[in-house]
């Protein structure tokens, strides 16, 4: 028996304890708390881990131009054997034209009818063949005088033995000429262990340039998108998308910047660029292909302009040195949202998009905190002044957020919205999400949080030993984005766009400089990790009111919202435990239908998705079927769950 104090204490401490809070998340649905931005969920992107080429732009050539290196062409190989001889060499003394200031030259010595000799390129990590698909090969050529072979080119596999699709060229001449034919597949089954000839099959000495395949591309735009990436994008409908940068907007050096100009026309007018992540970009995906590709996913763009500040330090100093970048920017606006009879308009109209695209956002510069000559107050100034004073619509975005010191902020002039990004471990997301936005002037610059992405370890994308690591994050990263996703949209009056960076990555080995990365592929294949699958869920349940959520007694995050239309109320709701986690569910102010429907994104937190196992973490639809005020639901351990919940 326990002695009698004992049974008088624990009475008089447990009426002086608080009871421990019922796990609750009370959701008031009475009044919105404030308006959801429309353009709240968006895409980031620039090339990096071969996002464009090698990914999203459709070329299949890999060192298409030959100026990927000065000193061989990469990527390229003799065609001989088999009673074929021929070598290869980078050749600037016979350059295409002014802008791409090299060839290659190809001596096939030894060639006859079934020898032919030439030249393979193998891809960017292979060709991908399709069955019954039409390819479109162009390249430019000529032959030193007398030369009277064929030329042929073809799909065909690694080894040579089977060809998956070919064409003929009757004849070259001495000069530049280009060349254009369709390749088409027949019933093969699906391969990227494949790659492109070009041979001949008489000797004779022959230059090319520009040598391009793509395979049917999205709509059959030409210079266009693979499908399957962009469908991808077109699924988690976004609001907007931000390019081109990114480091890529600023480049190493100034030389190297997104020089949107150098970006336009003819490919054979583009030179490209080296781009800040270790390999040139051709540029085949530029400024006009951009406004394309926001277009095909019905966003806006959100623009961001070369400030003047490259990664390595260099500037332009505010003044007369900026003012040729203020006036690219202005030029630059122009192309995008001018009239067609404008200067930059027409050309953008000549390329075959007279309207002009819808522009809210213009952003300056990029992650300018780094420019450590504190250039950037006044190179901003100068940037907003001009655009106010000609587009005083438009909104201008500075690169520096409230996460950094004042003194490296814009202060001269007041931004409309300023850019943070979060690069943080899931714990720092999960504390961030207990409030970070709570406490902001919801008088100041409004927030876009431009990059942001969780770590399941200490952040370190660049370190080596993270290249053995999976490309795209695990569901343990997943339930740190879906927080931090909580806390954005809870504050989306104040917040009014974000987006998960990086994108996109070649899982290839050698492809990507950075993990983790949203969305991953091959030549064939694509898939997306369970953040792609989280943020998707988020952007495609969502209102345009914000109704206040607040838990109580749980480690359960939350956000809700409702569409003002259907009055259905989008319930968001993530358990970073490892155990189930029953909450209860107080909604006030709203009557809510019987049944409801969930979705659920749940798996052990180390679970993941990758090329060859693409859909071990996707999400799962069920129905609750007894839906009432006050009832307890279960969020599964590293559970995402997205309810829906109909009025009466
Ligand atoms: O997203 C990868 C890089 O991270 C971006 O290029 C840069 O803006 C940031 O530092």
């Amino acid at each position: 028996m326990k002695p009698r104090w004992l049974l008088v204490a624990a009475l008089i401490l447990g009426a002086a304890l608080p009871r421990a809070a019922a796990p609750t998340i009370a959701i008031d649905a009475s009044s919105p708390a404030g308006k959801v931005s429309p353009l709240l969920y968006g895409l980031m992107t620039e090339e990096i881990n071969h996002a464009y080429d090698g990914g999203l732009y459709a070329e299949l050539l890999q060192n298409r131009a030959f100026l990927d290196d000065a000193a061989a062409p990469i990527h390229w190989a003799p065609v001989r054997g088999d009673g074929a001889a021929a070598s290869i060499a980078l050749d600037p003394g016979q350059p295409l034209n002014a802008v791409i200031g090299t060839s290659l030259r190809v001596d096939v010595t030894r060639a006859s009818t079934g020898h032919a000799g030439g030249v393979a390129n193998e891809g960017y990590w292979g060709i991908p063949v399709r069955p019954d698909a039409r390819y479109r090969a162009s390249f430019f050529a000529k032959a030193a005088p007398g030369f009277t072979g064929t030329v042929t080119i073809a799909i065909e596999s690694e080894d040579g033995k089977t060809v998956y699709a070919t064409g003929r060229v009757p004849g070259l001449s001495p000069a530049w000429k280009s060349y254009e034919l369709a390749l088409t597949t027949g019933s093969a089954a699906p391969t990227a262990k494949a790659r492109f000839v070009l041979t001949v099959d008489r000797p004779g000495t022959i230059w090319l340039g520009l040598v391009s395949l793509f395979p049917p591309t999205y709509k059959n735009q030409v210079n266009g998108f693979r499908p399957d990436l962009l469908q991808m994008m077109i699924d988690m409908r976004p609001g907007f998308l931000r390019f081109p940068g990114g480091n890529y907007l600023e480049g190493d050096h100034i030389a190297d910047r997104f020089e949107w100009k150098k970006t336009l026309g003819p490919l054979s007018e583009r030179p490209g660029h080296m781009a800040p992540w270790g390999y040139r970009s051709t540029d085949g995906l530029g400024l006009h292909e951009f406004l394309l590709w926001a277009e095909a996913m019905n966003a806006e763009p959100v623009l961001a302009v070369y400030a003047g500040y490259s990664l390595k330090g260099a500037y332009a100093k505010p003044g007369p040195d900026l003012a040729p970048h203020v006036q690219d920017a202005l030029d630059e606006i122009e192309y995008v949202t001018g009239a067609a009879t404008s200067q930059w308009g027409s050309l953008r109209a000549r390329a075959g998009h007279p309207a002009p695209f819808k522009l809210t956002y213009v952003e300056i510069g990029n992650e300018d905190f780094f420019d450590r000559s504190g250039s950037y107050d006044q190179r901003f100034a100068q940037f907003h002044s001009a655009i106010k004073a000609r587009y005083p619509d438009l909104q201008v975005i500075s690169t520096v957020g409230f996460e950094h010191p004042e003194s490296q902020r814009v202060r001269s002039v007041t931004p409309d919205v300023v850019d943070e990004h979060y690069y943080r471990t899931v714990d720092a997301f999960l504390k961030a999400a207990r409030g970070q936005y709570d406490t902001y002037n919801r008088k100041g610059p409004k927030i876009f949080v431009g990059e942001w992405g969780a770590y399941e370890t200490p952040f370190e994308p660049w370190n080596p030993r993270s290249r053995g690591e999976a490309p795209t994050p695990n569901m343990r990263a997943a339930i740190g984005d879906a927080a931090w996703m909580t806390e954005m949209e809870r504050n989306s009056d104040l917040v009014i766009m974000h987006c998960y960076a990086p994108l996109l990555v070649n899982v290839n080995p050698g492809a990507r400089q950075w993990r983790p990365n949203l969305i991953g592929y091959d030549a064939l294949r694509v898939y997306g990790s369970p953040s792609y699958h989280a943020i998707k869920l988020f952007a495609t349940h969502v209102g345009d009111e914000i109704l206040k959520a607040a838990a109580t007694g749980t480690d359960v995050l939350a956000s809700a919202t409702r569409d003002s239309r259907s009055r259905t109320i989008y319930v968001k709701l993530v358990n970073p435990g490892d155990t189930p986690a029953p909450v209860q569910l107080e909604i006030t102010g709203a009557t809510l239908g019987a049944t409801a429907t969930a979705l659920t994104l749940a798996a052990d937190a180390q679970a993941t998705n990758a090329i060859d196992a693409p859909e071990r973490v996707v999400p799962i639809p069920s129905q609750i079927p007894d839906v009432k005020r006050g009832m307890t639901y279960t969020v599964p351990a590293n559970g995402i769950v997205v309810l829906a919940l109909q009025p009466r």
